[in-house]
């Protein structure tokens, strides 16, 4: 049977400004935090918060001042995307190119020019942009001067950056996320939220304060983009992934809810514009409810989205007591047991195109929004053979069963999906561990992980596979 998507399914890529563009002190650009995080054996302690990037030595190498220069290879690279068919870009700002400190009263005009064009170059293509305002982002500024989200202050410097992308973008961007995998800050607190922990200070206690700043500041750019363009669609979006039990020991299947409620979280005030009774309960308990504003709660009551939005890359596992299982791993900073039903990347993600349906089916269920998931992929190492192709059957067949088990969500189970994009479209510098050489993209860039290379673009076997993807609306799936 022939795949089936709906009309006007919008198929296509996903970057971030800090992993792609690189330009990072070009034309007033200010720092962001993410130009702290250095390439090597420091960057994961400092992404959790437990490093003071501050304090690091001089002459290290930070990926994104340079990343795959996207700043400067903008028009090429969307010419490939266009070549590829795609409906649908999303990409995130840089906030600092906008406001590189996050106090100015006016934006940067060189700032917004280079967004103006990427934008206007997508729509002469008729590729809809999806904008996230913040993909991993802070003013430096505003960590230095505030302790960035621990303090109010970068609620109103939020609000106002994301004022000025609704009212000069207006009537030519209509699908807009507030924050980047939200939930993400309670793994990677400096990452998500700029946060580096005190010497004795209660992680808990600072994390749920940053997460309900951050939730307020979303709520009110909501309501304020739907005030100035009441045709924008503005969604959330979380590092999905559902949580298995280990076994059907009804503990184990406890242990599964809970960890899935660390996830919803923050979905669950976006879209229901309340907390959930649970993490009321769980907050309480732990002595870290955040210290809110009169109005605070109205405001968060007023700023519901209009879609959910996730990533997907894995499945999770969890069991009551750890010890009775086996090892641990890692996936996009969530750690899981060991799935021994699944393979693995080369990075120890575990592959599960089915946990890609359970997940379309749990939000579905949950929330009843339309979703979108506008990050999925596999990354890989890739090598450039001698004739100058790459020969990536291993990524189209990850995106191919994946692409499958949407397909079936969509048309077996009823699930209002919005479309697909997936991740690292063109290669581009890893989160988590700042290598090149963890590709997702369709698009081969020749550089290595410390910077070097000729920046090439070179179309991937990939590339030509997801063109007829998309030129048939998922009926062609090139099955072998
Ligand atoms: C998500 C992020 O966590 O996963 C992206 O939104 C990130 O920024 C992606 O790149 C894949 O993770 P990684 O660590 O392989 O780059």
């Amino acid at each position: 049977m022939a795949n089936r998507f709906p009309d006007g399914f919008l198929w296509g890529g996903a970057t971030a400004a800090n992993q792609c563009e690189g330009g990072y002190d070009a034309d007033g650009r200010g720092p962001s935090i993410i130009d702290l995080v250095p390439w090597g054996p420091d960057r994961a302690a400092v992404s959790r918060g437990l490093l003071d990037p501050r304090t690091l030595p001089a002459g290290q190498y930070y990926p994104s001042h340079e990343a795959i220069d996207f700043y400067h290879h903008w028009k090429e690279d969307i010419a490939l995307f266009a070549e590829m068919g795609f409906k649908c870009y999303r990409f995130s700002i840089s906030w600092t190119r906008l406001f590189p400190t996050g106090e100015e009263a006016e934006p940067n005009p060189a700032g917004l020019a280079f967004y103006d064009k990427v934008v206007d170059e997508l729509r002469k293509y008729d590729i809809e942009p999806l904008i996230t305002i913040c993909h991993f982002e802070l003013p430096v500024h505003l960590l230095n001067q505030y302790g960035g989200w621990r303090s109010r202050k970068t609620i109103d410097a939020f609000v106002r950056y994301a004022e000025v992308l609704f009212r000069h973008f207006k009537g030519r961007v209509k699908y807009w996320i507030t924050f980047n995998e939200i939930n993400m800050l309670m793994h990677l607190p400096f990452g998500g939220a700029g946060v580096c922990f005190g010497p004795g200070e209660d992680p808990d206690r600072v994390k749920y304060q940053v997460a309900h700043h951050e939730l307020v500041a979303s709520a009110r750019a909501v309501k304020l983009g739907h005030a100035i363009d009441p045709e924008a669609r503005i969604g959330c979006m979380l590092a999905g992934g559902t949580y298995y039990p280990w076994s059907c020991d009804p503990e184990d299947v406890l242990a599964a809810i809970q960890q899935d409620h660390v996830n919803y979280f923050f979905s669950d005030v976006q879209v229901r514009g309340r907390y959930a009774p649970y993490a009321l309960k769980k907050m309480e308990r732990l002595g870290v409810t955040p210290r809110m504003e009169p109005g605070d709660l109205e405001t968060l009551a007023a700023g519901t989205v209009d879609f959910v939005s996730f990533s997907y890359y894995s499945s999770r596992c969890t069991a009551a007591d750890l010890s009775r299982t086996g090892a641990a791993v890692t996936t996009n900073a969530a750690t899981t047991l060991r799935n021994p039903h699944l393979q693995s990347s080369e990075w120890g993600w575990q592959i599960d195109p089915t946990g890609l349906r359970i997940v379309l089916n749990n939000l579905y269920d949950r929330y009843q929004k339309p979703l979108f998931i506008v990050e999925n992929g596999l990354g890989a190492r890739d090598t450039l053979e001698p004739d100058g192709t790459v020969q990536d059957d291993y990524r189209i067949d990850y995106l191919r069963r994946h692409i499958q088990a949407m397909e079936k969500a969509v048309n077996e189970d009823g699930v209002e999906l919005l479309g697909y994009t997936s991740w690292g479209c063109i290669d581009l510098v890893s989160a988590s561990t700042g290598e090149m050489s963890k590709r997702y993209g369709f698009i081969y860039v020749d550089m290595d992980d410390a910077g070097r290379g000729t920046k090439r673009r070179i179309p991937k076997k990939s590339f030509y596979w997801y063109k007829q993807v998309i030129a048939t609306n998922g009926a062609d799936l090139g099955e072998a």
